[in-house]
Formats: structure tokens, sequence, C-alpha cells
């Protein structure tokens, strides 16, 4: 699971989204989460194919 690539434009894995998150200081909302992932990993700023993929990670990574 790891090391699923979730966003293949920046190379972004499963594995950088949740470091970041550790490291996060905003972590109000989803959104605000994904503004941080997006700030560092620079996921979902290619194709944008990825952006409902990432955001559910991070929705599950938040209230697991
Ligand atoms: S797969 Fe993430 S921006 Fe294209």
């Amino acid at each position: 699971m790891e090391n699923i690539e979730l966003c293949h434009c920046k190379k972004v894995t499963y594995a950088d989204v949740e470091r970041v998150m550790h490291e996060a200081t905003d972590l109000a909302s989803v959104t605000a989460a994904f503004d941080e992932v997006q700030a560092v990993t620079h996921c979902s700023t290619g194709c944008g194919g990825c952006h409902d993929k990432i955001m559910d990670v991070i929705s599950d990574i938040l209230h697991y």
C-alpha cells in the first residue's frame, strides 16, 4: 500500500502523502490537509486526474 503511486504526473506515493500529513500543521479539514500535501509534493498539479483519489486517501488518513 505504502508504495502505491497516487499521482503519476508528479510521482507521489501513498507514503509521501502520509509523511507530509505527519508533519503538517493544519489538518483541520481534508481541504487544508490537501493544500499542505500539494505544497510539499506538488501532487495534482499535472493532469489533475489524481485529485479525487488523493482527497480520498487524505480523508482516510484523517479519520483513521
Ligand atoms: S496523476 Fe496527479 S496530476 Fe496527473
